[in-house]
């Protein structure tokens, strides 16, 4: 495929974006950015720092002296700050159930907002999270908003959490997940929502291979029409 465009991919926890984006970024050759990571990178640095999630002040100044970086690897892609691996760090529960008071505060987004578009100027991404598709990437050639009923993302992330060795219990994943959903979808700024442009696919009873083939055929076809 000749011309390089943008797939942005949103939608709510666990619903899979990550793993269809790491792979659709794969299958193009496109540099896959996944902005919840960047989120959870601030929030673990904050906790560590001693910040409390609804200081924006003390939270920005977190972020300033912040270095986050994406980088691809063989065992996936890791998130570094100030040099420092927290690939698996981020995925801690501490971390997981602060982040979206963390990514409430309007300064903190639009700090995030600016680092994403850089990350994301000479095309050629996939870019997964919760506003790409209405607000980091409004261009973006090709717009998903992926779903999946609560029960079954509950039921992908105790798995993910067993296989990575953290204590995990389906009930109260439940609702953590729908307490996460409701922040981040009535926040004021940037929340959860499909954007009106966007192609919204229940991954419920499907397979990631579905899903991915799914979205490649929307893509060859977009690709196809520039
Ligand atoms: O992987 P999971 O769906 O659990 O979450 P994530 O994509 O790592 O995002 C973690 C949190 O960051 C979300 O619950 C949101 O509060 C926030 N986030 C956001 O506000 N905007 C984004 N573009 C991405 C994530
Ligand atoms: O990025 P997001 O939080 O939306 O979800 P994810 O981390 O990509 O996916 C959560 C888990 O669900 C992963 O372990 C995936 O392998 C799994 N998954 C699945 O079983 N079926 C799908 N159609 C998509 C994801």
């Amino acid at each position: 495929m000749e011309k390089k465009i943008s797939i942005a991919i949103d939608g709510p926890a666990a619903a899979g974006k990550s793993t269809v984006a790491k792979r659709l970024a794969e299958t193009l050759s496109y540099l896959y950015i996944d902005t919840g990571a960047m989120y959870r990178a601030l929030t673990y640095c904050a906790l560590k720092r001693g910040v409390d999630v609804n200081d924006e002040k003390g939270l920005m100044n977190v972020l300033n002296d912040t270095y986050i970086e994406l980088k691809p690897s063989e065992r996936g892609q890791l998130v570094f700050v100030n040099g420092e691996d927290v690939t698996e760090l981020i995925r801690k529960s501490d971390v997981t159930n602060s982040v979206s008071y963390v990514a409430k505060h309007p300064a903190v987004r639009e700090e995030m907002v600016k680092r994403q578009r850089e990350f994301a100027k000479d095309g050629g991404v996939v870019m997964d999270g919760r506003d790409i598709g209405t607000h980091v990437l409004p261009n973006a050639e090709v717009k998903i908003f992926l779903l999946a009923s609560v029960e079954e993302r509950a039921k992908r992330r105790h798995a993910e959490n067993i296989a990575r060795g953290f204590p995990s219990d389906l009930e109260q994943l439940k609702e953590e997940i729908a307490r996460r959903d409701k922040i981040d979808s009535e926040r004021a700024v940037a929340p959860l929502k499909k954007a009106e442009d966007a192609i919204e696919i229940d991954t419920t009873s499907l397979s990631i291979d579905d899903v991915v083939s799914e979205i490649m055929k929307i893509v060859e076809e977009r690709v196809g029409r520039e």
